[in-house]
């Protein structure tokens, strides 16, 4: 089928090269010409892993293109809107500029019978409004959520858990949630579940899901809250509630919170619906969620002042991580650098690294020292802050010769994720994020 993706964020990239990957004839559209000339050579212009090869191959398989030229989606069967939707400056709602922009400038190469598939995740009630702006053309909007995970992204897009396409009532809609399942023939026939709604559920589905996951991680580190006052382990905690299979393990991760550009924004941008759509009581909870989440940060700073004897000023802060999750170089709204930056607003003398994030954070915070040398970060370090929970640190860091490096042997462990007993028997003094002290 021949396919065009509008935007080439991580959202869009991903679909284009996935979609080309599952033999459809793909052109990928976006403004940034600087980004369009790095896709066109089948360069990934973020880290995301499996990215690089499935776009090469797209590209010399000539399935593949991409344009700044909005009349390079002409003639495609399905074309799917993936561009940005950020929290609006000064406010919590989402800023629709890009998703409008995006409609507006596609509507006049649109052909009677095209399905506009809009993947962005957007405030409950926005497909239809656009359904509106599409009609005219003769095309059909279907809203089709996307649910793929920054570092997994490639193998969520080709075999998701799930499928959503929200469509217009009647046949119409009948017709375009059956293109979809031919655009998705892969994942169809692997029986994945492909749910058939109205615009507002599919719209709605995107933002609870995220609720829920922003939820389940805000209830952990309550959780941890409560249990840096009573001496508890909310490791263990976790590991205990999570064997109970309508709970589950997974996402009761306790630590630094979630950041990224998705969970924090997309839940403000929720309440901000909600309030509009005088519902904002249901949900007020969220607010609660985002206040625990941010306090956890304010925690791991108060640990590591702690670590130091009261006071950061001037001492030399080890900080391990500057992505918002592991396998990703995305510092949107990053956990990480978030508490990096504020140590050196007390005064210390913070050097950062990370695998992947560092040219990110270097272009968004000057101000900080990076290095994409562990050793070198460690090394004359009163206090080693781990804040992304990269293999490297988890499982490859000896604390014995990160011991032999460092001024002081004391780790702020951000994400829970170090083995708490290795460290601890190579002399190092281990604060965890709601465990004991050791
Ligand atoms: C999220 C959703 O998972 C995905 O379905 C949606 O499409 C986009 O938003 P993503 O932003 O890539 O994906 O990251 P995710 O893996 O969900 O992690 C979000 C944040 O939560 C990260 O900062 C991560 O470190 C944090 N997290 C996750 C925890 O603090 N604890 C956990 O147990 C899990």
């Amino acid at each position: 089928m021949r396919l065009s993706v509008i935007g080439c964020g991580y959202l869009g990239a991903v679909h284009a090269a996935a979609m080309a990957s599952i033999g459809h004839d793909v052109v990928g559209i976006d403004v940034d010409q600087a980004k369009v000339d790095r896709l066109v050579r089948g360069e990934a212009p973020f880290f995301e892993p499996g990215l690089n090869e499935i776009l090469a191959d797209g590209v010399a398989s000539g399935r593949l293109t991409f344009s700044s030229d909005m009349a390079a989606a002409r003639g495609a069967a399905v074309h799917f809107v993936g561009v940005g939707t950020p929290q609006q400056q000064g406010g919590h709602g989402a800023d629709l500029t890009y998703v409008d922009a995006a409609f507006t400038s596609l509507v006049s190469h649109l052909r009677p019978g095209d399905i506009v598939a809009g993947k962005s995740t957007v405030p409950v009630g926005t497909a239809a409004r656009l359904a509106e702006v599409v009609a005219p053309t003769g095309a059909t909007l279907v809203w089709n959520p996307e649910f793929l995970r920054e570092g997994w992204a490639v193998q969520d897009t080709v075999a998701p858990d799930r499928l959503v396409a929200g469509v217009p009532a009647g046949a119409e809609g009948e017709r375009a949630a059956q293109i979809l399942r031919e655009v998705y023939h892969t994942a169809v026939a692997s029986d994945t579940p492909f749910i058939v709604t109205d615009y507002a559920t599919a719209e709605l589905v995107k933002v609870a899901a995220n609720a829920f996951l922003a939820t389940k991680i805000s209830f952990i580190n309550a959780m941890a809250e409560i249990a840096e006052v009573t001496g508890a382990d909310v490791t263990q905690l976790a590991d205990a509630i999570g064997y109970d299979a309508r709970i589950g393990r997974r996402f009761l991760g306790a630590g630094i919170g979630f950041g990224g550009g998705c969970l924090p924004k997309d839940i403000r941008a929720f309440s901000a619906r909600a309030e509009e759509l005088g519902r904002g009581e249901s949900i007020a909870f969220l607010r609660e969620v985002d206040a625990i989440n941010l306090r956890r940060r304010d925690r791991a700073i108060e640990l590591t002042v702690e670590a130091l004897g009261g006071s950061a000023f001037e001492k030399r802060v080890a900080v391990l991580g500057a992505a918002f999750k592991p396998h990703s170089d995305d510092i949107r709204d990053s956990p990480a650098l978030d508490v990096a930056v504020r140590l050196r607003g007390l005064g210390a003398d913070v050097v950062v690294t990370d695998p992947e994030a560092l040219e990110n954070a270097r272009r968004a915070h000057p101000q900080l020292q990076y290095t994409e040398d562990l050793d070198e970060a460690l090394r004359s370090a009163d206090v080693v802050v781990v804040v992304t929970e990269w293999p490297e640190y988890r499982h490859e860091l000896d604390p014995a010769h990160a011991g032999e490096l460092v001024n002081a042997r004391a780790v702020v462990d951000g994400r829970n994720c170090l083995d708490v007993r290795t460290w601890r028997d190579a002399g190092w003094t281990y604060y965890g994020m709601g465990r004991p002290r050791g």
